[in-house]
């Protein structure tokens, strides 16, 4: 039995009571519905600055009744702190598990708008932080980032060895990981930050000036729009899919206190090409009966990406009991039924 088949029994024998923040996003809805299937309770809030209102209605449609019962909602801004207060003292037992998900994302988005991104992403985290220690939560699991690997130019990346962040969405990403150091240190009050690495899968959104590459070409593949490709498509990424992520949260914060204030890559442990994606993505549309032909078109490389990624997991392997599920190929065939019927419904 792995770690994660154990603590799934464990957590289903025995509830517990969850705060998800940018609960109404992509990997804040998935998280809901793993939990809810557990039959957990989860407080979810989100502002809906990028998140979906849609999102939370397809969880509520595949959980039970009764698991829906368990989730309660509320619409706020973690720049806030009584925002963040509320959410923590919501159920009268107080919340056992933090997974701090809320953020603005995307590298381009920061560029065009560092303040706002700051804003979210450094306040917001550290007021969660701040109200979290003082509900005195079980556990508090950040999204940090792979981009805190800035222009670091070894590969696989191993998470002591970081080099400079290459945007302004990286330094947030960095700065929670320093605020999460301090708080160990000045407080004990000791966190664990995901770096996911490309995160991808169902509900991720494909709309929008700052998608996903994996929505965004299965979009424009299905819709026969056209798909662009920044640089030369040797650019290359470790994709993860949402299930492992997914795993390494719940890992993460039910983990002993030695495996505590330390952060950890969430990928498989891959690489994969632009290029490749491409081909990835069509042959997995072919399986949903979409063929798409058209070839790619090249653009300029993209400011502030870095060239590769890929991860090395060994150390949430050894410390939390990883075991990434899903390679690319089984997440993106996983993932395309999802974004057919996403896009015929639109
Ligand atoms: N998806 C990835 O590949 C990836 C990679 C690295 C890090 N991350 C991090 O993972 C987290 C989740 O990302 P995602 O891909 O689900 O993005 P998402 O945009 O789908 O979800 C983020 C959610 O946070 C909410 N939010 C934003 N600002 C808020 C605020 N001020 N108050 C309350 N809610 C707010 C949004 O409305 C949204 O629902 C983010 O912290 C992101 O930086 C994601």
């Amino acid at each position: 039995m792995t770690r994660y088949e154990q603590i799934k029994a464990e957590l289903l024998a025995s509830p517990k009571t969850w705060l998800i923040t940018g609960v109404a996003g992509f990997i804040g809805s998935n998280l809901l519905e793993q939990l809810l299937k557990l039959n957990q309770i989860v407080v979810g809030l989100d502002n809906f600055a990028t998140g979906h209102q849609h999102n939370l209605d397809e969880v509520k449609g595949l959980v039970t009744f009764e698991q829906w019962q368990g989730f309660n909602f509320i619409e706020g801004d973690i720049r806030n702190y009584q925002d963040c207060e509320v959410a923590l003292f919501n159920e009268s037992e107080g919340v056992d598990y933090v997974l701090h998900q809320a953020a603005l994302g995307s590298v381009p988005r920061s560029i065009a708008d560092p303040v706002t991104t700051n804003a979210a992403n450094i306040t917001g985290f550290l007021n969660m932080l701040q109200a979290a220690k003082e509900a005195k939560v079980k556990s508090f699991t950040y999204a940090a980032s792979s981009s805190t690997y800035g222009d670091h130019p070894a590969l696989p990346k191993v998470e002591e060895n970081i080099g400079n962040p290459l945007s302004p969405y990286a330094v947030t990403k960095y700065v929670n990981e320093l605020y999460a150091g301090v708080y160990a240190k000045t407080y004990n009050f000791k966190t664990i930050g995901l770096r996911y690495f490309n995160v991808f899968g169902q509900r991720q959104d494909p709309n929008g000036a700052y998608a996903a590459v994996i929505p965004k070409w299965t979009a424009a593949m299905i819709q026969g729009d056209e798909v662009f490709i920044n640089g030369d498509g040797e650019t290359s990424r470790d994709f993860c899919f949402i299930e492992n992520t997914v795993q390494m949260n719940i890992l993460a914060a039910t983990a002993s206190d030695d495996a505590k204030d330390n952060v950890y890559n969430v990928a498989v442990g891959d690489r994969t090409t632009l290029n490749d994606l491409y081909k990835a993505i069509q042959t997995a549309l072919i399986e949903c009966d979409i063929k798409s032909v058209q070839k790619p078109t090249y653009q300029d490389f993209r400011a502030g990406d870095v060239r590769h990624s890929q991860a090395d997991v060994s150390k949430a392997k050894t410390n939390l009991g990883y075991t990434p599920e899903y390679k690319i190929s089984h997440g993106i065939s996983k993932a395309m039924p999802w974004y057919k019927e996403f896009l015929a419904n639109k």
